[in-house]
């Protein structure tokens, strides 16, 4: 008798433990791998509740220009963890996240394949913003609204003007749109950071500041502004200066590196400041000035934009002179937003805008 009560005993704690070691399921997700967001894990001590009838799913089709790039994986991480949070017993947001591998033909695909698979919603970070009309007929002719994100294209700069009468334009749609933040502004914020310091950027005494210029993409505003507000801001500052070199660097911290490495070869200590148009190259440019000997902030500077992680702790520690927050939570959010606007039938701006934020010394006092 005691054995059987004991055997019985045995069983049950058995299928406890067996029960115990299939419930939950907590591998962590990964934001890099996955394509899709899941709504939250069931919790399996409840059964799952059948879905509401009335729950409505949308399908999001998200086309980022390529995924390896610094920035732009910070922001879609965000943008795909945010859309999940907004997941509910009501209501599912599906995103699917295509690799743009910076190929227009490819994008161009996948926006095709987005429209064939009926689509709630595309957003789209254009490979060429030449080329984002092409990709605004394609949804607009499929009835499907589309939000563009991080390069603007242009025919219509930030206070609604047109500069592009050939642009068919964002405006003239009332499902299409753009999140962004002005480059203008970044650049700008760069140059400032140079002209407030004590000498203005003239760290070798010869009376202009001698500057390299590390391009991000000729094609991208993004690039073309900050190139040309950094440099008005010193100039509007009364500071002169001069061009050594300005080199296209395609956003990629090795081309940064070679850039910077190649410049500080041949102009030596003529060079007071390089700029960078993002944080990427930036990093590079670091890497190079260090090979060469140079310390920043005592005899060369350096600026970049986007605030990565790793920047912020080079301005903090003096290795980087500044930065440039481009806010990828604030634009990742802006973006969800104005598609989930857009997916209720709401009316919507064409244009929403994000302000940058300047990172020098002084933002971490
Ligand atoms: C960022 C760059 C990024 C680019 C991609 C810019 O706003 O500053 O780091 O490579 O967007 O389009």
């Amino acid at each position: 008798m005691k054995k059987r009560v004991l055997s019985l005993v045995l069983a049950l704690v058995m299928v406890l433990g067996l029960a115990a070691c299939g419930g939950g399921n907590d591998a962590p997700k990964d934001n890099n791998q996955s394509q899709t967001s899941q709504p939250a894990p069931a919790d399996n001590k409840t059964p799952d509740p059948a879905p509401a009838a009335d729950k409505k799913t949308y399908n999001i089709g998200v086309s980022i220009y390529q995924f390896n790039d610094n920035f732009m994986t910070l922001y879609r991480n965000e943008l795909e963890n945010y859309f999940g949070t907004l997941n509910s017993d009501t209501v599912e947001y599906k995103v699917n996240i295509q690799d743009g591998k910076n190929d227009m033909a490819e994008q161009t695909n996948q926006i095709q394949n987005f429209i064939t698979q009926g689509m709630d919603l595309i957003i789209c970070n254009p490979v060429q913003t030449s080329s984002a009309d092409t990709l605004i007929d394609l949804a607009v002719d499929a009835g499907i609204p589309m939000v563009l994100i991080n390069r603007e294209p242009l025919g219509v700069d930030a206070n609604g003007n047109t500069v592009d009468e050939s642009y068919p334009g964002i405006v003239d749609n009332d499902k299409v749109c753009y999140v962004g933040a002005d480059a203008r502004q970044s650049g700008t914020y760069q140059g400032e950071i140079v002209a407030a310091l004590d000498n203005k950027g003239d760290m070798n005494g010869d009376g202009k500041v001698s500057y390299v210029m590390i391009i991000g993409d000729p094609e991208n505003p993004d690039a073309q502004y900050r190139t040309e507000f950094s440099i008005k801001a010193l100039t509007d500052a009364g500071v002169e200066v001069e061009e050594l070199t300005a080199q296209i660097g395609n956003w990629d911290t090795n081309q940064g590196q070679q850039i910077a490495q190649n410049a500080l070869n041949q102009f030596g200590d003529q060079i007071d400041v390089i700029f960078c148009n993002n944080d990427g190259m930036a990093l590079g440019a670091a890497a190079a000035i260090e090979q060469a000997g140079r310390k920043v902030g005592e005899n060369i500077l350096l600026l970049g934009v986007d605030a990565l992680e790793e920047c912020q702790q080079m301005v903090q520690n003096g290795t980087m002179t500044g930065t440039v927050l481009n806010d990828h939570v604030g634009q990742s959010h802006a973006a969800v937003d104005v598609a989930v606007q857009l997916l209720n039938g709401e009316a919507i701006q064409n244009y929403y805008w994000v302000d940058y934020v300047k990172v020098d010394a002084n933002y971490f006092k």
